[in-house]
């Protein structure tokens, strides 16, 4: 079987790789000529643990190529999957300008039966308009080739993507015809064989799946954080009400852990994406709009308990463990880290950070308006507090005495709430968490 990737970000790097992986035949396609020049060697432009030796690997048995021709990739493909970004416009809707670009370029050069597979997390109705862009250039050609549309949002976490496309909770799959499901479940079925469903349905479904499931998980986060906030007011402890709310099997304990915030490349912008295709059609998500309130509100929070308790921060120097959006990434979209080191900046205070592995990611986006520490310990020399901001494996137990020593002060401000107030307080620290 062959197959054809069109775009080589998160997503369609791991689901060609992991294609791969299984036997089939699979080119991976990208305008970015450097970029693909780089694959050929190995060389992986993101951080994802197990994709690099997977590409490696794939590469070597020569059933993962990369190419930048869209047309030399649709040869002998059963499917093409579209798998180029959908930036948030400047009115937060989806920028479909890429993909269906892509479709135009499918349009051009088959030969053969297809399907055009949308794999990209896109508005409800798109499906329909790839169709349109196929079937528009197949007409300017003045040839009639039989092909179909299908939709299957892809649910990767970043930071495990290869694991949830190796064992995904489920797989969606939105097609209109007999002949796209068999070829959807023939590539699929080796992920399916431990009992992972694949579920197929209408394509609207299937689009409109992406979009609640991201929705309703950033809702948990809010929702937790919301509460968070009041559990303070009101003298209770989140993480206990968390246990206490978690162990309901309907409620379940996942994604409701409160912080500072959500951010990454998903959840922001899937948010912003559905309460603009509601308000297309004169519907006000009022919930969602919500959520979205709470969440920009809630990076804040931390600098709210760091103003109170210095009065002023000017002068100041503040340790900051963590940069990236989430652990086990690089990826610095819509991380908490900036919005919290911009305001401390902008209040006058210096800020001295360390991530295992976003520095470089960061300093795209912050420069050198902070510090960069060599490691964990480098980033609190001279500093009045510590922030923790991501919650990576290595912060969490940390060396007390060392600390002391680096510190003018003892203060941290446990933005994940990872450490547990009492030990830090026997160890004669000052302990901010959220909502305890
Ligand atoms: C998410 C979805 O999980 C995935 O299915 C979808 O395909 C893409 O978006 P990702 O953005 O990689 O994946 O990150 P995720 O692990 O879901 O975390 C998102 C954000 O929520 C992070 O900023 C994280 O810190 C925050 N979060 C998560 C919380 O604040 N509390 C929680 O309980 C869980």
């Amino acid at each position: 079987m062959k197959i054809s990737i069109i775009g080589t970000g998160y997503v369609g790097l791991v689901t060609g790789t992991c294609f791969s992986d299984t036997g089939v035949n699979v080119t991976c396609v990208d305008i970015d000529e450097k970029k693909i020049e780089n694959l050929k060697n190995g060389i992986i432009p993101i951080y994802e643990p197990g994709l690099d030796r997977m590409v490696l690997a794939n590469v070597e048995k020569e059933r993962l190529q990369f190419t930048t021709s869209l047309k030399e990739s649709l040869e002998q493909a059963e499917a093409v999957f579209i798998a180029v970004g959908t930036p948030p416009g400047e009115d937060g809707s989806a920028d479909l300008s890429h993909v269906l670009a892509v479709a135009r370029e499918i349009g051009k050069h088959i030969t053969q039966h297809i399907v055009v597979v949308t794999k990209s997390t896109v508005p409800i109705g798109t499906a329909k308009k790839v169709k349109a862009a196929v079937q528009d250039e197949l007409e300017k050609r003045g040839v009639e080739i039989d092909f179909d549309v299908a939709s299957n949002p892809e649910f990767l976490k970043e930071g495990n993507a290869v694991e949830d496309f190796l064992k995904p909770d489920r797989i969606v799959v939105g097609i209109e015809s007999e002949k796209a499901e068999k070829i959807m479940q023939k590539l699929y079925k080796p992920f399916t064989l431990n009992g992972h469903p694949i579920l197929f349905m209408d394509i609207p479904s299937a689009e409109m799946t992406k979009y609640a499931a991201n929705a309703m998980l950033a809702t948990k986060i809010s929702f937790m954080n919301d509460i968070a906030n009041l559990c303070e007011i009101v003298g209770a402890d989140v993480s206990n009400v968390r246990r206490g709310i978690g162990s309901d099997t309907r409620i379940g304990n996942k994604f409701i852990y409160a912080g500072a915030g959500y951010g990454g490349s998903c959840f922001p912008k899937d948010v912003k994406a559905i309460i603009k295709t509601a308000q297309q059609y004169n519907y006000r998500l009022r919930l969602l709009e919500s959520v979205e309130d709470v969440n920009n509100d809630q990076k804040m929070v931390i600098v709210s308990k760091i103003l109170k308790h210095f009065g002023n921060v000017k002068g100041k120097t503040f340790g900051m463990w963590g940069l990236s959006f989430k652990p086990q990434t690089d990826d610095m979209r819509e991380a908490p880290s900036v919005v919290i080191a911009n305001a401390l900046i902008k209040e006058g205070a210096k800020v001295k950070a360390y991530d295992p592995v976003a520095a470089e990611e960061a300093h795209k986006i912050l420069g050198d308006t902070i510090e960069y520490g060599k490691d964990q310990y480098d980033a609190l020399i001279d500093t009045d507090a510590l922030i923790l901001i991501t919650e990576w494996p290595e912060f969490r137990i940390p060396n007390y005495k060392v600390m002391e020593k680096l510190m003018n002060e003892k203060v941290i401000f446990d933005g994940r709430n990872i450490y547990d107030p009492v030990e830090l307080k026997e160890n004669g620290f000052t302990y901010y968490g959220i909502g305890r």
